[in-house]
């Protein structure tokens, strides 16, 4: 249903003058080839701390942020050789929820005008049609009718994100990216929360791509995971064997089964070790297990097992 290929995307962050004259402008590659597909019906969850490049292989896909090179395709086609009415379809069939869901919420209209915006954007429906469609909504995310009269900030922090998710539903997507849906709610809030996206994608069939840091989260709802480190998928495993069977030092680290030289590098050094030096793996200089040819050589992802791919020299051994 959507497939990625070679994306890459990179940012240019400026020094201010005077301290352009020693460093050179810093290059962030916040997607840095990154391939993948999902299929239809597929629940695909994107993990990773961070700076890794998530929300912009999110923000990639759904177009709102033009990739530097690689290509995006939906149901077969290439996103950017969309006409203006395919564009409009894609806009529809695919959804984004925020991880800043809440600000995205306009706090001076009421719910009914909030979940109606995107029906009126689109023209579709009469003023019974959406009417029936808003609340056909609200039942899927289990609100009450009666919020429609309310305010955001009438609400509690799990039903705002309900909100949401109700406004991507009214469209109809086939569809929906998710960043971090659950950032800022308690567990059992969070846990609600999960289990209406996976009852969404049992009942409707919906296409999920969920994108968060919270890794029991992931493995509970994920029929495929793709962890993330310095813009570049590490590893791509089946959810069901996430827990049990990883097998790259990052993804190993995530999950605390081992050490890692993290704390000393952080991201942002790594991102700027492999605008440096411009080759070798990403994670080489945090990897507890890195040798020579991990510093040399950028490892591609390869088969570790069917369906289990990982970018890591550690394959070989
Ligand atoms: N608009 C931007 N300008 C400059 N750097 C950015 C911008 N957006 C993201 N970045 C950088 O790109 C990297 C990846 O960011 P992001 O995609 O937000 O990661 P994540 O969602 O995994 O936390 C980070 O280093 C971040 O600072
Ligand atoms: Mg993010």
């Amino acid at each position: 249903m959507l497939e990625v290929t070679g994306l890459n995307k990179a940012f240019i962050v400026r020094h201010n003058i005077f301290a352009r004259l020693g460093h050179p402008d810093h290059v962030i590659r916040a997607v840095d080839g990154v391939s993948f597909e999902v299929k239809r019906g597929e629940i695909f969850g994107i993990a990773g701390k961070s700076g890794s490049g998530k929300t912009t292989l999110g923000k990639t896909i759904l177009k709102l942020i033009e990739p530097d090179s690689g290509c995006v395709a939906y149901k077969g086609k290439d996103v950017s050789s969309f006409s203006p009415d395919e564009l409009k379809t894609y806009h529809r069939q695919v959804q984004a929820v925020f991880q800043d869901a809440d600000s995205t919420l306009d706090p001076r209209q009421k719910l009914n005008s909030i979940l109606e915006e995107p029906l009126l954007i689109h023209h579709l429906g009469s003023d019974d049609e959406r009417r029936a469609i808003i609340r056909s909504a609200l039942e899927q995310v289990n609100l009450p009718y009666s919020l429609l009269e309310r305010h955001p900030s009438e609400l509690s922090g799990g039903q705002r994100r309900r909100v949401a998710l109700a406004r991507a539903l009214v469209l109809d997507p086939e569809l929906i990216i998710a960043d971090e849906p659950t950032t800022g709610l308690d567990p059992v809030v969070s846990a609600q929360i999960l289990s209406l996206f996976l009852q969404l994608n049992r009942e409707r069939r919906l296409t999920l791509i969920i994108i968060t840091h919270d890794l029991a989260a992931i493995s509970y709802l994920s029929h495929r995971v793709a962890v993330m480190y310095g813009g570049k998928i590490v590893e791509l495993i089946d959810g069901e064997n996430f827990e049990k069977a990883s097998f790259h030092p990052y993804t190993q680290f995530l999950q605390g089964i081992t050490g890692s030289r993290m704390e000393e590098t952080g991201y942002i050094d790594v991102h700027r070790m492999s605008r440096t030096t411009g080759q070798g793996c990403v994670y080489a200089s945090a990897c507890p297990a890195a040798r020579q040819e991990c510093f040399e050589t950028v490892p591609m992802l390869r088969p570790v097992a069917p369906g289990h791919y990982a970018a890591c020299f550690g394959i070989d051994k």
